[in-house]
């Protein structure tokens, strides 16, 4: 018996060890063998390893030679590659300090998933995680150490072509899903050679562009940057990322990466944080185009002081800004040695978290002998094609014509995207390959074999006014009962640089959906897009529409599985559809104003020539099952402010399927100091019903859940009344309250 216990105790204590202490004494060694390091370096030596340089070339070679670069926005050359540039650093350079590869890994490697805001749709947080293992491993097998992303944007203005790369509009969702990437890329420990160190970027409020302009002006109030933008950010650090990406937008009057406020006193006095800050492309260099600073060595000045502690990309486009600036200023007696100590060493702890000091190269063997589960082409797709059927948004389905029965015997498959294999990529697609798409085509010729006839025509461009082939898309269709059109966008009018004004389907391509509805056949329409489109009159006049985003590799699997009925769909817009740009920006977490909208009413805040609401809400999607909520139900009426209370709902399948459901918590403040938005979404559970079965879904009310900003910025909890929603959208929601008291 004692024996048993004093084993039993060992074990405790070594777990103890390994998992408190450990953490704990790695840190302490690092700290001193950074301090080691760091004596031992002169000042060009600092600087270089604040200087981020972009590829592979003969020139930057020789300045990583000579120690002037600290890190390689390096590209997909592949790991001989990265081996050999990592040598000329550890070998070549006197004090043999290892270079940081940079990348863009945004959604996938080789193995591309959907786009982020894609990914967002599934609203689930524990398989976008794995898709970012993946992505990782992959990533890291060819040399990448360090990913720019997650990209936590908010973005409530779909005219900004970068809402395709983040979570959409929500604070709450967009924080869930920025936790999940940050710890599937980084594991819980980065000297795992299959995990490289993420960015959060682009900090901060860049998705608040003025009329969705990228790289514009962003003026919110402090109340909007902490609650709203800032929110993915602090969720990131909490997880520990390892660094933050500074953006480009002018911030308030102070551009991002000129922002003393947002990265000294909001990231390092606030939050703690200790990781690694790099400028955006130039945008130090830039602060001098916002006529913020004086000239190049001002712009150093002014980013450094801020608080940014690598310059990307600071000498391709304007000049030098942080070599030689730098020194300069440091010689001039303007930034003292000791501040720049402070950002070599986190960029040193970031390497030897990284276990790059001791473990520099790729090694090549073990990513090809040791592919385990995360690198085998089973699970990697198996992942990817998961994540695309959860990504996806059933949007109408008039009549349950969806699914499609499987022994449907010929199909009309017309459309530029129905066969499509580098659009659906998305943008940011690294290392993938159109060869391993799977298009739309290819997935239903792979769900129904031969048994289906599949008819498939291009019909017209996704953007010219070329309608030559719209006779023969209507002739085609007019022999079918069931026309499959996949129109859209292509991937480069979202991403950066792809702003719009309009957001149609671009060139024709309504108009051959048009055409060939008036054929009478029956229409389903898949939509591509990297972002909400205006779509009234397929809305309208279309019986099915499924909203299939950019969804990468498997497109073309998970659209036939959605729309023959093998998977039932269960995604939710992470954004809300606008009728029309006029009415953008538009997001569900608004305010009451003071005179609410009435129809009858003129005086009331409204447009004349549009309802206010939306075309399809926040939180939407539809399933091929229905679900009904009833019976919501708290277990106390009321609580002391410090306490907390359970809100459950019973979520019954009421159709004819299997299913999965987004079960979404939404809290109002009924009154209060400050006025709160109408409802914020605070928590959400994804569930599976078989039909008729019935799910008591529970949600834990805490304190946190209910603070808002006072007038002061502290977070407080005021008494009165709260309004509980649940539902399957932000609209569609049951309601009950309690109170909080004194
Ligand atoms: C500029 C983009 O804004 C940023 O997101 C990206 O990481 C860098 N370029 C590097 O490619």
């Amino acid at each position: 018996m004692l024996l048993k216990n004093l084993i039993a105790f060992l074990i405790l204590f070594s777990f103890l060890l390994s998992e408190f202490l450990f953490p704990v004494f790695a840190q302490e060694n690092y700290d001193a063998k950074v301090e080691e390091l760091l004596s031992k370096m002169t000042l060009d030596e600092k600087i270089g390893q604040l200087v981020q340089k972009i590829g592979v070339n003969q020139e930057n070679e020789k300045l990583i030679r000579s120690g002037k670069v600290g890190s390689l926005l390096i590209g997909t050359p592949g790991p001989e590659v990265a081996n050999r540039i990592q040598k000329i650093a550890v070998e070549e350079t006197r004090l043999g300090i290892p270079l940081l590869f940079a990348n863009d890994v945004i959604h996938g490697y080789h193995t591309i998933f959907p786009i982020p805001l894609a990914e967002a749709s599934s609203w689930n947080p524990e398989l976008v995680k794995r898709a970012s293992e993946i992505a990782a491993f992959e990533a890291a097998s060819e040399g990448t150490n360090w990913t720019f992303a997650p990209m936590v944007d908010i973005a409530r203005d779909p005219r900004w072509g970068r809402i395709m790369e983040g979570f959409g509009e929500d604070p709450f969702l967009g924080s869930v899903m920025a936790s999940a990437r940050v710890k599937g890329f980084q594991g819980d420990d980065l000297r795992d050679k299959t995990k490289i160190a993420a960015c959060s970027k682009h900090y901060v409020a860049y998705g608040g562009a003025e009329g969705g302009r990228d790289y514009n002006t962003v003026d919110i109030s402090e109340r909007t940057l902490r609650e709203v933008y800032l929110q993915p950010f602090h969720a990131a650090v909490d997880n520990g990322v390892a660094s933050i990406m500074s953006a480009f937008n002018d911030l308030n009057g102070i551009p991002a990466s000129g922002n003393y406020f947002t990265l000294t006193e909001v990231l390092r006095n606030e939050w703690k944080w200790d990781g690694v800050v790099i400028s955006d492309w130039n945008s130090i260099g830039e602060l001098v185009k916002h006529r913020f600073a004086k000239n190049k060595e001002d712009a150093a000045f002014i980013g450094f002081t801020a608080g940014v502690d690598i310059d990307m990309a600071g000498d391709t486009i304007d000049g030098n800004i942080y070599s030689p600036h730098l020194k300069n200023l440091v010689e001039q007696g303007l930034i003292s040695e000791d501040k720049i100590n402070e950002s070599v060493r986190r960029v040193l702890k970031m390497k030897y978290k990284l276990g790059l000091f001791e473990d520099p190269y790729v090694d090549i063997e073990f990513f090809k002998n040791n592919p385990g589960k995360i690198g085998g082409k089973s699970y990697k797709d198996s992942i990817a094609l998961q994540l695309a059927k959860e990504s996806i948004v059933l949007l109408k389905n008039e009549n349950n014509l969806l699914p499609v029965k499987k022994n449907i015997k010929s199909i009309a498959l017309i459309g530029p995207l129905a066969n499509n294999s580098e659009d659906v990529l998305g943008m940011w697609s690294a290392a993938g390959k159109p060869d391993d798409v799977v298009t739309v085509l290819q997935g239903i010729k792979n769900l129904l074999g031969n048994n289906t006839e599949i008819n498939y025509l291009k019909g017209c461009n996704i953007n010219d006014n070329d309608s030559s082939d719209f006779n023969a898309s209507i002739e085609i269709a007019k022999q079918f009962d069931l026309v499959i059109l996949v129109v859209g966008e292509e991937r480069k009018m979202s991403g950066e640089a792809a702003s719009k004004t309009d957001l149609n389907i671009p060139g024709v391509q309504e108009e051959l959906v048009k055409r060939i509805y008036e054929t009478g056949v029956l229409t389903v329409v898949v939509l591509m897009n990297g972002r909400p489109l205006t779509i009234n009159w397929i809305s309208e006049n279309i019986p099915a529409i499924v909203e299939a985003w950019f969804l990468g590799d498997q497109t073309g699997n998970a659209i036939a599985q959605v729309l023959f009925g093998d998977y039932n769909p269960s995604g939710k817009s992470p954004v809300t559809f606008p009728r029309s740009t006029g009415q953008i920006p538009i997001y569900y977490y608004q305010k009451s104003t003071g005179r609410p909208i009435i129809e009858e009413d003129k005086y009331t805040s409204k447009y004349l020539d549009s309802p206010n609401t939306p075309l399809y809400p926040f939180g939407y999607g539809l399933s091929y099952t229905t679900f009904n909520y009833n019976n919501i139900r708290m277990d106390k009426n009321s609580i002391d402010k410090n306490d907390f209370v359970t809100v459950s709902v019973d979520v019954v399948n009421t159709g004819k399927f299997e299913g999965e459901e987004v079960v979404q918590l939404y809290i109002q403040d009924e009154f209060a100091s400050i006025t709160r938005p109408v409802k914020e979404l605070k928590g959400f559970q994804k569930i599976n019903l078989k039909t008729g079965d019935t799910k008591i879904v529970s949600f834990k009310i805490t304190s946190d859940m209910l603070s808002f900003l006072d007038k002061d910025m502290n977070p407080v909890v005021e008494p009165g009344k709260f309004n509980i929603m649940i539902g399957g959208n932000s609209v569609d929601l049951i309601t009950t309250s309690f109170e909080v008291t004194e």
